[in-house]
């Protein structure tokens, strides 16, 4: 039975850094704003964190305000942004294919009267339409704007540094979802937005943990009251086992050299695929795609089918976020792609780790290639 796990985009499992460094967070059980000797202990540790995270996201330490994970990051940067704003109505631009987290909270500022554009993606290759974006711009002139930097179900890239470029000129905040470009993308392509949101246990740090980078200057009206924490900017007694996980899985994270090399095994798994099976699609594979992530469409078959029978084999993937499944609808993003909703019922998500080794890929190669065969031609014979 193997045991391969293709899965990284829902979760990492944690490394050895993150887990030594929280049995160790245990034993500190001070509250970091106690002015005694036990609070200074756990300030400590909550400053040190800070500092790994600061660093792998190449900003600064006070920038850095921790969150619960990714979900709450959105949260606090979308509606923070339209508490602290004067502007009535709020103007967001936002795309059709973000995560769940901001989708959601989108939806209710909709609620809350705060006006909304959408902007599309090209079909098929699921990059941000620029035409379009650069036209609401001028015309919708929005006050936020909410691109992801990687989408977690393609890989594929919205050009964030650019946006940036653009901020200052259209007077906009930026807001990106770095979740799953953090760790497989050099920081300075998203981290010149003013909020980043980042998560723990994407990069082999914890569930349950994660930050917000809000830019220096930058204000947002916290979502969590209570406490001077974080500057005032996030009340409420920190998760410090979960913010120490965070730094030290912070001080492991990959440089430039390996999201070549990650890259390098994704394309060989790709190709393989493509020269041995007819009627394969790759979503996004022409397009800036974060290293890891091949969403692949095996026409005429069911996805849940196929990835049962890997998961019999011990190889763990996905039929869209994790978030989503459980739900029979197809994936938002795949139908944004222009798959109609029972072609979007025929793809899988392989995310790859940073340790996956090329061995690992192509017995995974072997054993789609199997059953896809199987499959395809036990359909043809009845
Ligand atoms: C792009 C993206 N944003 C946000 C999140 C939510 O992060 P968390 O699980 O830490 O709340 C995820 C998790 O799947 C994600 O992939």
């Amino acid at each position: 039975m193997n045991n391969i796990y293709a899965d990284h985009n829902a979760t990492t499992p944690l490394c050895r850094e993150a887990t030594e460094k929280m049995h160790k967070a245990m034993e500190i059980w001070g509250n970091p704003s106690s002015a005694h000797r036990p609070g200074r202990l756990a300030n400590q540790l909550l400053n040190d964190s800070r500092e790994s995270v600061a660093q792998a996201a190449g900003v600064e330490p006070l920038e850095v305000v921790f969150t619960s994970g990714g979900s709450e990051a959105n949260t606090l940067a979308l509606l923070g942004s339209f508490w602290s704003s004067t502007e009535r109505p709020f103007r967001l631009l936002t795309s059709r294919v973000e995560h769940s987290s901001v989708r959601d909270t989108v939806a209710f500022l909709q609620s809350q009267k705060a006006e909304i554009q959408f902007i599309t993606v090209e079909r098929p290759n699921g990059e941000l339409c620029w035409n379009e974006f650069i036209t609401q711009l001028a015309d919708f002139k929005p006050h936020l704007v909410s691109l992801m930097a990687a989408n977690n179900e393609t890989g594929v890239c919205f050009p964030i540094d650019q946006i940036s470029n653009l901020a200052k000129e259209h007077q906009f905040l930026l807001h990106t979802d770095a979740v799953q470009a953090f760790g497989k993308t050099p920081p300075s392509v998203w981290n010149r937005a003013d909020f980043v949101s980042l998560s723990a246990h994407k990069i082999h740090g914890p569930k349950g943990s994660g930050a917000l980078i809000i830019r220096s200057g930058k204000k947002l009206v916290p979502t969590h009251f209570g406490g001077a924490q974080e500057i005032k900017r996030r009340g409420g007694t920190e998760n410090l086992i979960g913010i120490a996980g965070f730094g030290a899985a912070c001080t492991v994270i990959p440089q430039e050299s390996t999201f070549a090399e990650m890259a390098r095994v994704r394309d060989h798994f790709e190709k393989v695929l493509l020269d041995r099976l007819p009627q394969v699609f790759i979503h996004g594979g022409k397009s800036p795609r974060i290293p890891n992530t091949s969403n692949i469409r095996f026409e005429g078959i069911a996805s849940e089918v196929l990835l049962g029978a890997l998961d019999m084999d011990g190889v763990s993937v996905s039929a869209g976020s994790a978030c989503s499944s459980g739900s029979i609808s197809p994936s938002h993003v795949l139908l944004e792609l222009g798959l109609e909703p029972n072609l979007a019922k025929q793809c899988l998500r392989f995310s790859w780790g940073r340790t996956t080794s090329q061995a690992e890929v192509d017995t995974v190669a072997e054993l789609v290639i199997n059953h896809v065969q199987r499959i395809r031609s036990r359909r043809a014979s009845t």
